[in-house]
């Protein structure tokens, strides 16, 4: 029954239906409460992309950009795919816990990307922590193998190196890496150029030698690489270990590379988005203890609400706290559920996918439950996912919106390109994001393009654009004269 004292009472109501005779709705109130910071109403969401806005304007300015924490890196890739690419190409891949070496072909006449052959090797967490130098000679040895199982060290063919942590370009070859994220922290790289270390570490080696290297980010081959598909994609999304987007923007607008011609590509590297504290109204206590004990701690807040390297570990926080509160399993915490995230971000999308899913992971996580404890750890699993999916969308329409005002349109049409596991294996993930960008950008009618595979073929398709159009630019210095867009809108 509903109490006057059961706050907030139309939310409770629908949450008492979770409990069983044997326990009060004050207890769904309760659990309600706590779960009350995750809500984000759709209002909220809008404060959270006009914010977005402006720092993304900050980070492409000239004056402003280097104390902006949304960092919008000029990725030097200047074209979509125009369905002319072909040749063959090798891709590296290099953002999450394995590496990968890829044979590509992009075959004109059927417009389409062969992957030829490919290798995978695991990058055990020592190297992951280690040197760079260890981690660039681990890679400079599984291409080597790479090349010999495929008879390719005769030849050199060009390289796109997916490479996915933010690093400002100064060309498409020269790549400096600003910080690591996500779960990797090899010293002597930040501040260096990644294409550098690669090259010396194949030096080292002297069994083989490589040409052109194009250096793209994973949300950059996803939009390349839908592209080709459909020649509308100007925005690539990641959501799955990590976080980011990137899209097509005006060169105007990107006053750090010379040249006000045509369009660049931009890595808007939303994941950094409020680092400067600018959302710190809507963090979690939850979201505080992840952060502070994450190898970064003050980098990419963001991504830390949103992505899969953190999800599990969120939801993990707030079951420890409900137990605490004696609200789940009798107030009894395992070894387990104590233990730092052992709750993997999987078991959110297999719970939220059927009770019975719940109901073996507790078991497998030592905890003795109820069929109201497995339906209160499926309520904490949609909050924390469906909160992650609102913050993507609201991120999302600030971008689809900033192209629509770009070209001065009243409405736009558009296709997004997304690849991560978060928005590719949860149930209800996707339909959560794009009902709230239906929300968000009711001007803008927008398609998602799931990528096969745009941190390997991807890669190969940003080389061959770079290939036809041969592009060169240089990054301008900051003391270069001309307003930035933040300035005008002030004055
Ligand atoms: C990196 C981005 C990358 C994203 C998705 C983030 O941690 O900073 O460069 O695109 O993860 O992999």
């Amino acid at each position: 029954m509903i109490t006057s004292s059961c706050i907030p009472v139309q939310q409770c109501a629908s949450y008492c239906s979770l409990f069983l005779e044997d326990k009060s709705c004050m207890s769904a109130c309760e659990v309600v409460k706590h779960l009350e910071p995750f809500r984000l109403s759709l209002e909220k969401l809008k404060v959270v992309s006009t914010r977005l806005r402006k720092d993304m304007i900050r980070g492409l300015g000239k004056h402003t950009h280097h104390r902006a924490a949304v960092k919008m890196l000029p990725t030097f890739v200047r074209a979509t795919p125009d369905g002319t690419e072909k040749g063959d190409f090798l891709a590296l891949d290099l953002g999450g816990t394995n590496f990968r070496v890829l044979h590509v072909r992009v075959m004109e006449e059927e417009q389409k990307m062969v992957k030829m052959d490919s290798q995978l090797c695991a990058i055990p967490q020592e190297i992951m922590l280690g040197t760079g130098e260890q981690l660039f000679d681990h890679i400079a040895a599984c291409l080597s193998e790479f090349l010999d199982s495929q008879n390719l060290k005769g030849q050199t063919l060009p390289m796109g190196f997916t490479f996915s942590f933010p690093c400002e370009q100064k060309e498409i070859d020269k790549s400096i890496l600003i910080r690591w994220t996500k779960g990797f922290n090899c010293s002597g790289v930040e501040g260096e150029d990644v294409v550098k270390l690669l090259k010396e570490a194949i030096h080292r080696r002297g069994d083989y030698d490589i040409s052109s290297v194009a250096m793209v980010n994973d949300t950059v081959g996803t939009m390349m690489s839908c592209g080709y598909r459909d020649q509308t994609c100007e925005i690539g999304m990641i959501i799955g270990t990590g976080t980011n987007a990137c899209y097509m923007e005006e060169m105007k607008n990107v006053k750090r590379v010379e040249g006000e011609d045509g369009q660049m590509c931009i890595n808007t590297e939303w994941g950094g988005f409020g680092d400067d504290g600018s959302l710190e109204d809507i963090l979690t206590e939850f979201d505080k203890v992840v952060d502070r004990t994450s190898i970064n701690p003050g980098v990419h807040t963001f991504e830390k609400m949103i992505s899969g390297m953190y999800l599990g570990e969120i939801v993990r926080l707030v079951l420890m706290k409900l137990t605490e509160k004696k609200l789940l399993f009798k107030g009894e915490v395992s070894e387990a559920l104590r233990t730092k995230e052992t709750f993997e971000t999987k078991f959110i999308s297999m719970i939220e996918d059927g009770l019975e899913n719940a109901k073996k992971i507790l078991t497998e996580l030592g905890l003795t439950w109820d069929l109201v404890d497995a339906r209160v750890v499926r309520l904490v699993c949609e909050t924390i996912s469906s909160r992650s999916a609102r913050l993507c969308a609201a991120a999302l329409a600030t971008i689809v919106d900033r192209i629509r005002v770009n070209r001065g349109l009243p409405h736009l049409k558009t296709t997004v390109g997304v690849d991560g596991t978060v928005y590719k294996k949860h149930p209800n993930y996707s339909d959560e994001l794009q009902k709230a960008m239906h929300f968000l950008t009711p001007d803008c009618k927008i398609k998602f393009l799931v990528s096969e595979d745009g941190s390997g073929k991807g890669a190969a398709m940003v080389t061959a654009v770079a290939q036809r159009l041969a592009l060169q630019s240089r990054l301008l210095e900051e003391s270069d004269g001309e307003e930035d867009e933040e300035e005008k809108v002030r004055s």
